[in-house]
């Protein structure tokens, strides 16, 4: 849709109130079952914001997820445990605004699930009610398979997390590989198995040899989305910020960066502050104006004051 006059001039941050962009068909759980049982890789993004959920969104993933890892690289706290629910379900609801095709699941944060179904149950409602969710994700395995089996039966789509578990990152002696034995590997496996049986519509697997990553999703009927796992799981997940270079406090070996953000960002406020300093911006292009006639009155009129 063209614009005029200086609705034009504002341009781009209205043009989603005009629907210019084009969408595709709503993603739901039994596409995602579409997908994998074509052996089609589901591709999942995290989101944090209204903006990041809507760049997701319009360049096509399947799912986007609002990770905790938002407390992190969003907020700047230690660790993911800090963050707590009414956070999750506040940056939720601005990316549920954002995504209109992809599938939208959230993270449970740290200490709001777990402690028996009632919690894990409450927590999950509040997210769905509040933070305008389709699904919830929590981190765990076989100790939390009956609380997600409670909530599964209740219709509330769980994506599981097993393998690296960062909730849990000081009992795992920080973010370490998950199932390099074949004991552990055989228990990230039984975890996975549990989940699947709660009725999880998918599962995170998280930071394991991709050997493991690819064994464990030919055991199972449900879809494994892989960060660090190899390619032989059903799909992929990135943290968005991480992706494209917008995050380096913290870099792991099975990122791609796609983009260099940070630098990109910094050198156009640079020039930006550079150009201002200099009263090359704003130029002539980003002024609003006036017709002569009232110019010359309202100046005869100020004139007076
Ligand atoms: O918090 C998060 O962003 C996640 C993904 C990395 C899977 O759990």
């Amino acid at each position: 849709m063209a614009l005029s006059g200086d609705m034009g001039k504002i341009g781009r941050r209205y043009s989603h109130y005009l629907n210019e962009s084009p969408s595709r068909p709503k993603m739901t759980i039994p596409g995602l079952r579409k997908l994998y049982r074509q052996g089609t890789p589901i591709t999942m993004l995290t989101a944090h914001d209204y903006i990041s959920g809507r760049i997701a969104d319009e360049a096509g993933v399947d799912m986007v997820l609002v990770g905790d890892s938002l407390a992190m690289v969003a907020l700047g706290y230690k660790d993911t445990n800090e963050i707590g629910l009414d956070e999750m379900i506040h940056h939720t609801r601005a990316v549920s605004r954002g995504v209109e095709s992809a599938f939208l699941v959230a993270d449970l944060p740290f200490g709001t699930y777990g402690k028996n179904g009632d919690q894990t149950y409450e927590s999950a409602v509040a997210m769905v009610k509040r933070g305008k969710t389709e699904a919830v994700k929590l981190e765990g395995g076989i100790e939390i398979a009956d609380q997600i089996a409670k909530i599964t039966a209740l219709g509330i789509p769980v994506c599981g997390h097993v393998g690296l578990t960062p909730q849990r990152q000081s009992s795992l002696g920080g973010f370490k590989v998950q199932g390099k034995t074949a004991a552990t590997a055989m228990s990230v496996l039984r975890d996975a198995i549990a989940l699947q049986e709660a009725g999880c519509f998918a599962m995170v697997l998280e930071a394991v040899p991709d050997r493991v990553g690819e064994l464990v999703t030919s055991k199972l009927k449900v879809p494994t989305i892989g960060i660090g796992a190899g390619p032989g799981t059903s799909g992929q997940v990135l943290v968005q910020l991480d992706m494209l270079g917008g995050f380096d406090s913290f870099v792991p070996k099975f990122l791609k960066q796609y983009a260099n953000m940070l630098d990109h960002n910094r050198a156009a406020i640079r020039e930006y502050s550079e150009e201002v300093k200099q009263r090359q911006f704003p130029a002539k292009p980003h002024c609003y104006t006036i017709n002569d006639r009232e110019f010359e009155e309202f100046a005869n009129l100020a004139e007076k004051i």
